[in-house]
């Protein structure tokens, strides 16, 4: 069974399941004492807990979802329409589906259109809501502004106004992001450093962000903040730079991509490795009471470190000219230019420096990661090559 007609048998099997599901209504019925909303209902200590996840097609999602599905949880997730295939980082997860117990299922739905939203939680009843999606390109929030504050910034409203219509007592997470401290005001940043978001999209995540403590202080929802720092993998999107980097330089050596083109290398991020950072959240979800973390490595280094760890551990030997625009990096074995700069890359408002400090994950939750930076590049390197099919130079 592929990934297509698999949505279509889970959409039957929850039409299956409504009866059941109706009898186990009153085990989420809305209670007005928040300390017991924070409760889970007694019936899923018996049976497996419930999550959806927003954004399971993405880099995080997927990472999410395995992680919950080997915790035993059913996992739901909200997929939107496309009209290319987009669901290629969850695929493999299909094949675990039984006719009888299904564990995985995916509902058609968008941020931007709250009845789904509603109809999804309605079916689902999950124990804990992760909401990843969002437009989360902060190049791309610069062309499309709107539609970043419609789906990164209400799309949260959204879902956590459904929640509380519908009154499920579920743990809510929401991707927040370390693009809130855009321009930063202090170095590392915590919990506590003051925001100073620099896109279109640092904005929306800044509304999404006070909008989840809102909704905690307000009608006390164990609704929290995830305040991660940049987080890679072998299922980055492909126009984040650092995978941007690590499949061209796989593609260069296929000889199917002459260059690569990139536009600020100065600037300094914390990169961690996604699938330790998605436990994170779940850690989050877990605690006696909601809060807000950062999760971040502690590290930092430019776009052009990262350039250079990948080109290393592709065995590229290579050789810098020029300066500023006109900056190349040249092959030595061939004597090509392989990576020029293109100012279109460049952003209206750039984050120039970010490093975290998550020394509260660690005491309170026990969150750590452990990939470095050379172990996370040779991963998602190894992987590109595989990928293009070619050995390192
Ligand atoms: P990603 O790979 O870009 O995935 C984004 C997900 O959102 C995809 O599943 C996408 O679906 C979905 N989506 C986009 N618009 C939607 C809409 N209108 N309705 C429903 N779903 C929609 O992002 P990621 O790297 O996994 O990041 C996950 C979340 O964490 C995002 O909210 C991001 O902003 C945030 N975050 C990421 C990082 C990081 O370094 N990765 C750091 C901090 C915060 P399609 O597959 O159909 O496009
Ligand atoms: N995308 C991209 N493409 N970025 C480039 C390029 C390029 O060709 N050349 C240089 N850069 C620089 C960007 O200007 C930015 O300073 C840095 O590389 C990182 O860019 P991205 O990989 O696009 O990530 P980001 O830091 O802007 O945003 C990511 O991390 C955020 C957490 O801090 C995204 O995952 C966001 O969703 C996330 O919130």
């Amino acid at each position: 069974m592929n990934a297509v007609e698999n949505l279509g048998y889970s959409l039957r099997s929850i039409g299956k399941i409504r009866p059941w599901i109706a009898s186990l209504k009153t085990l989420f019925i809305h209670t007005d004492f928040p300390s017991q909303r924070f409760q889970p209902c007694t019936m899923s200590m018996t049976m497996s807990r419930r999550a959806l996840i927003t954004g399971i097609t993405g880099q995080d999602g997927s990472y999410l979802a395995e992680f919950l599905l080997t915790k035993g949880y059913a996992v739901h997730g909200l997929v939107r329409r496309a009209s290319t295939f987009n669901r290629g980082r969850i695929e493999h997860l299909f094949k675990d589906v039984s006719r009888d117990a299904p564990n995985f299922q995916l509902h058609y739905g968008d941020l931007a259109d709250s009845n789904s939203l509603i109809r999804i939680l309605t079916i689902a009843k999950p124990d804990e809501v992760y909401n990843l999606a969002a437009q989360s390109h902060v190049g791309v929030s610069f062309d499309t502004p709107e539609y970043t504050g419609d789906i990164t910034g209400i799309g949260t409203t959204r879902l956590l106004e459904a929640l509380r219509t519908i009154g499920l007592p579920t743990r809510f997470y929401q991707a927040s992001s370390s693009e809130l401290y855009g321009k930063a005001l202090t170095t590392p940043q915590n919990e506590d450093t003051p925001f100073y978001p620099r896109s279109p999209y640092g904005c929306a995540k800044a509304y999404a962000y006070y909008l989840t403590r809102n909704y905690r202080e307000s009608y006390g929802m164990f609704a929290v903040n995830g305040i991660l720092f940049n987080h890679e993998s072998p299922r980055r999107g492909e126009n984040f730079v650092t995978r941007k980097i690590t499949l061209s330089i796989a593609n260069i050596l296929a000889g199917r991509q002459e260059c690569l083109y990139l536009g600020n290398l100065e600037a300094k991020r914390d990169w961690g490795y996604a699938k330790e950072f998605v436990e994170g959240m779940w850690m989050m979800l877990q605690q006696p009471v909601p809060d807000d973390f950062v999760l971040a490595t502690g590290r930092a280094a430019t776009v052009r470190e990262f350039l250079e760890l990948a080109l290393t551990e592709a065995r590229i030997p290579f050789e810098r000219t020029g300066i500023g625009k006109e900056e190349a990096y040249r092959d030595t074995r061939t004597g090509k230019v392989i990576v020029k700069i293109d100012p279109h890359y460049y952003r209206p408002a750039e984050v120039d420096f970010l490093v975290g400090d998550a020394s509260k994950a660690r005491s309170k939750l026990g969150w750590q990661p452990k990939t470095s930076l050379p172990e996370l590049v040779a991963i998602m390197m190894e992987a590109d090559l595989k990928l293009a099919g070619v050995q390192k130079a």
